[in-house]
């Protein structure tokens, strides 16, 4: 009997062709030949399992082994050719293998099916994936610390509602950047945990009737062990999804550094220089030199928040157990991983050139009374209750923006009219430097604990 399609997957079933504008629409090789390596990797392992249970001959194994690696050569080499008309990467490379090793190439998809491949494929990509995005945020943490240790002493203004509210030194708030970045490492960890099951076995959706050994295949993969449930195995996209949101996350913190490192260069602010090499200027503006790496790592966030949304939205009315909408998780997620390294990477180079204009920093925290909270604590001191002290220190700021003068600028006399309790040592209490220094618990931005703060944390490292 001969078939009237024979190109056709699974053709013995259809008496038609497929229509040519629906191959090509349903049709994902263009994009998920990027796993091919693991989809290799996962064959290789279950046909040494096959082997193992007595399915596969020793020599179909070596023949299979064989053939798989000249097909990674190949694909390495860019000299596999790719067909629409093999629909994914799991049946290119699977009729690759039978062309060149014949009937062991046809006994490779014994006891599995698609819907588990593909599962298994993603989970390794990932798991492989994440492991480049952890290596990059170590990068950019790294050179916050080198940052931080060096600006350990840099006094700059902290801010709450954009407005100056308290010294901080400069190293204290890149730490602040760090601990960011220790949260979304945390959280890849912990997302990899569920990364690292193994589907393969569960077959097209119910497991299968071959007396297979999952837990060999798992160990053979680096896989935890094998998942629970055949169903939940080939449908569950929980492990893409939260991997997404903590990539978005990622995203989130890098556009938060991005908007503030933009505000830093602008003249206005006049806190920090980027280096030349990581900006542009403009066609029309001879004068301009643009903070580009930020704004676009600032606006790349979006995409990713926006994946975060598509494959929620993939998942929300599917029903048990695997459907064709699942093949729509592989954009948003390769995206995904390029954007989050790529932005990464982008920061963990500039980082460490950019400059702190120490001066313009200490001169801006002295213009915004950012030590008027000091002055109140120092009245509490003395006996005074904090509301009072509170009114006393805002009549004193107010003397001090109708004269043009900081609050260390003000005559002991002046402060004595608004407390008699104030004595010469207020002046120590009214220095930036002495803000800062007095704020040396665990957290605080007093040099010591900055540099305390960085000591800790270069331990994680090692
Ligand atoms: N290309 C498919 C995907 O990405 C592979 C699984 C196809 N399975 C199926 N039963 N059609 O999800």
């Amino acid at each position: 009997m001969t078939s009237v399609n024979t190109e056709k997957l699974s053709s013995a079933r259809f008496a038609q062709a497929t229509d040519a504008f629906v191959e090509i629409f349903t049709a994902s090789v263009d994009f998920d030949q990027r796993m091919a390596v693991q989809d290799i990797q996962g064959s290789l392992a279950h046909a040494q399992m096959l082997n193992s249970i007595g399915i596969l001959t020793d020599r179909e194994l070596a023949d299979i082994q064989a053939g798989l690696a000249q097909i990674q050569g190949e694909i390495e080499r860019g000299e596999f050719s790719w067909s629409i008309k093999q629909e994914d990467v799991h049946m290119n490379i699977e009729a690759r293998l039978t062309e060149m090793i014949g009937i062991a190439g046809k006994k490779l998809h014994t006891g599995r099916s698609r819907n588990d491949q593909v599962a298994t494929d993603i989970r390794l990509y990932l798991r492989h994936e994440i492991n480049v995005i952890k290596g990059q945020i170590k990068r950019l943490q790294l050179a916050l610390l080198d940052l931080a240790e060096l600006h350990a002493d840099t006094i700059m203004p902290g801010f709450t509602h954009l407005q100056v509210a308290q010294p901080v030194t400069f190293g204290h708030h890149l730490m602040a950047w760090f601990e960011m970045l220790s949260r979304d490492q945390e959280r890849l960890d912990d997302c990899c945990k569920r990364i690292n099951v193994m589907p393969l076995g569960a077959a097209a959706l119910a497991g299968t009737s071959y007396p297979i050994d999952r837990f060999m295949t798992a160990q053979l993969l680096g896989f935890s062990r094998p998942s629970n449930n055949s169903l939940d195995s080939v449908s569950d996209r929980d492990f893409a999804i939260e991997f997404t949101a903590a990539a978005s996350l990622i995203m989130m913190h890098l556009s938060r550094f991005s908007e503030e490192l933009i505000l830093w260069a602008s003249a206005q602010f006049n806190f920090i220089d980027i280096p030349d090499a990581f900006c542009t200027g403009s066609s029309i503006m001879p004068q301009k030199k643009n903070p580009d790496v930020p704004e676009l790592v600032r606006g790349k966030s979006g995409r990713v928040a926006g994946h975060l949304m598509s494959l929620l939205m993939l998942m929300k009315g599917q029903p048990l157990a695997y459907n064709k909408d699942n093949q729509e998780d592989k954009e948003p997620l390769f995206d995904t991983v390029d954007t989050v390294v790529n932005c990464l990477r982008a920061f963990a180079d500039m980082m460490p050139h950019v400059e702190a204009k120490k001066e313009n920093m200490y001169q801006s925290a002295k213009r915004g009374f950012a030590t008027a909270t000091d002055l109140a604590d120092y009245l509490v001191r003395k006996g005074m209750a904090f509301r009072d002290a509170h009114e006393v220190v805002g009549q004193a700021v107010r003397l001090g923006l109708s004269t043009g003068r900081d609050l260390s600028e003000l005559g002991l006399d002046e402060l004595q009219d608004f407390c008699s309790k104030v004595d010469v040592d207020v002046f120590q209490v009214l220095s930036l430097e002495g803000s800062v220094a007095a704020r040396k618990h665990i957290g605080g931005t007093a040099p010591d604990a900055v540099r305390a703060a960085v000591r800790v944390a270069r331990t994680l490292f090692h």
